[in-house]
């Protein structure tokens, strides 16, 4: 624990030191839960949410994307649900006075027994070595048995406290598992309370006119109401995609983890609308598609993996998550959706218009299924971000600190340095900045020796790093070191941009789906 701990507290200050996220106001002692991009980060926010689009929206012929107002009339929420029960159960502890959500808790009290489940599985395997058989020794254990039935109980009783909003039993439960408060160690609980998370404000001059509207807390509603919108102007036949990014905001009571659970974060969403019938097909498709589409980016496939939801959404007929191994555990980074007609069928209600599709092959017409894929940007970049730090021990006995980041999504692709500060040598390498910047993103140092440039770019996740010296000006050669390999080759300047290319085109990347 304290090793993760340790961990992300690195993840964090490397982020600040290296231009990636800050504190949000930070002059006035920041706001909680709400970060900037800084220079680098929003170089990264934006490679990543462009490796989405082009994945999810450009090489699909029938996904097509919108950019939605983050305002909505209000009663779009009345008609989603989120008025009534966008809520999360929050419990105090009266001696700490910290307030902590009732699910949460008994979440990661759960968790912590699956940690011990997987320890007992790691010494046995080390133990056994090939001969290990994982299965059996789930199966036959009595240690991992009679954890996992522990496991097993908590959820029905916690899937049957949330199904029947049970509050007391929520309760209940907490005191029953022995939970105790992480600041004062007491189980010394208040009564469980549900909260919403939506941040209204209001539209209009005056108070008597004013209109109270909401900051929306998912972009999915903005695509719901423009479903026929879409699909009349793009002649989109079902089954068709409509994909979005932008901001959302929630009032999280309990924002811990950095830029994990954010109160203003942005999302890259997309409702698949299917004829009714096929959503459970769709639905293990795009499972299969959105975890591709993460190990695309080489970032271990032991660090994934499918949670399915116990306790179901108002709208889902089926959901899972996939979640990553972020330094403090594994936690959701991703949810797929099987939404049924759920938001179509409310919005037709509460707006009295027809949402539904013809059917030319079927003739009909009907209101369709959604299936959907949400993933939290911002979640996604800390998953990159902290997987990519990394301690190396070099040969000669140090360290260096590299940000292996997949270069597909790095901010800078290359760094281009003139060995020293006169000569000519910075003319050249501004020449080559000059061409390459047509293509990539790149950086220009000419301060401190190379070597500790070279420890900055490492640093800051650059692949490349360019060494002009004083055989170029006679041979139309550089040096161009590998961020990860540490390899140094000499190449012609003209065969730059292919190297480069060859290893952060994102069609390289994605064709590893
Ligand atoms: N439209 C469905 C929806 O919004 P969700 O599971 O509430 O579903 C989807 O959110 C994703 O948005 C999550 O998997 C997570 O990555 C991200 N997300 C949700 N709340 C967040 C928060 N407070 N801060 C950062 N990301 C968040």
């Amino acid at each position: 624990m304290a090793k993760q701990e340790d961990q992300f507290k690195k993840v964090l200050s490397h982020a600040k030191e290296y231009g990636y996220v800050f504190q949000s106001s930070e002059i006035y002692d920041g706001l909680s839960a709400v970060y900037d991009y800084a220079q680098n980060g929003v170089e990264l926010k934006k490679n990543i949410r462009d490796y989405w689009w082009k994945a999810m929206v450009q090489m699909h012929e029938n996904i097509v994307g919108i950019d939605a107002a983050i305002l909505m009339h209000p009663t779009t929420w009345k008609a989603s649900g989120h008025v009534d029960a966008f809520n999360d159960p929050l419990i105090d502890n009266k001696d700490s006075k910290k307030r902590y959500r009732a699910d949460v808790l008994v979440e990661d009290f759960r968790e912590k027994i699956s940690e011990k489940i997987q320890k007992d599985i790691d010494k046995a395997k080390k133990r056994f070595g090939d001969a290990f058989n994982e299965d059996e020794f789930r199966n036959t254990n009595p240690n991992v048995l009679r954890r996992q039935k522990q496991m097993d109980e908590i959820t029905e009783k916690l899937t049957k406290v949330q199904e029947e909003n049970d509050l007391e039993g929520f309760r209940q439960l907490i005191i029953d598992l022995g939970i105790n408060c992480p600041v004062s160690g007491s189980s010394n609980w208040t009564e469980v309370k549900q909260f919403n998370l939506m941040f209204g404000t209001q539209i209009g001059a005056s108070a008597e006119n004013a209109t109270q509207v909401y900051l929306r807390p998912e972009t999915a509603q903005g695509i719901f109401v423009n479903f026929l919108n879409v699909q009349k102007t793009g002649r989109m036949k079902i089954p068709f995609g409509i994909a979005q990014t932008g901001k959302a905001f929630r009032n999280e009571i309990v924002a811990r983890q950095f830029i994990f659970r954010m109160r203003e974060f942005e999302q890259m969403e997309m409702q698949f609308f299917v004829k009714p019938g096929t959503q459970q097909e769709w639905y293990n498709e795009w499972k299969e598609t959105r975890l591709k589409w993460h190990l695309s980016l080489g970032m271990g496939a032991e660090n994934y993996r499918f949670h399915d939801h116990d306790k179901l959404a108002h709208y889902a007929d089926a959901a899972a998550d996939i979640e990553f191994k972020f330094p403090f555990g594994f936690k959701e980074l991703e949810g797929i959706h099987s939404r049924t007609d759920f938001d179509l069928k409310a919005h037709e209600e509460y707006s009295g218009k027809k949402l539904q599709y013809f059917d030319h092959e079927e003739n009909k017409s009907y209101v369709p299924y959604v299936v959907e894929t949400s993933i939290g940007l911002d979640r996604m970049f800390l998953a990159v971000f902290s997987n990519s730090l990394q301690e190396e021990e070099l040969e000669n006995g140090t360290t260096r600190t590299v940000l292996k980041l997949p270069a597909v999504l790095a901010p800078f692709k290359a760094a281009i340095f003139p060995l020293v500060k006169k000569d000519g040598l910075p003319e050249v390498a501004r020449k080559i900045m000059d061409d390459l910047k047509w293509d990539f993103n790149v950086f220009y140092d000419e301060k401190d020796a190379v070597g500790k440039r070279y420890r900055r770019q490492d640093a800051a996740g650059t692949p490349f790093c360019i060494t002009v010296d004083h055989d170029t000006l006679q041979d139309d050669s550089v040096t161009i070191r590998h961020r990860d390999t540490m390899d140094q080759k000499r190449v012609k300047i003209t065969d730059l941009k292919d190297i480069i290319k060859a290893e952060v085109d994102v069609k390289t990347w994605l064709q590893k789906m």
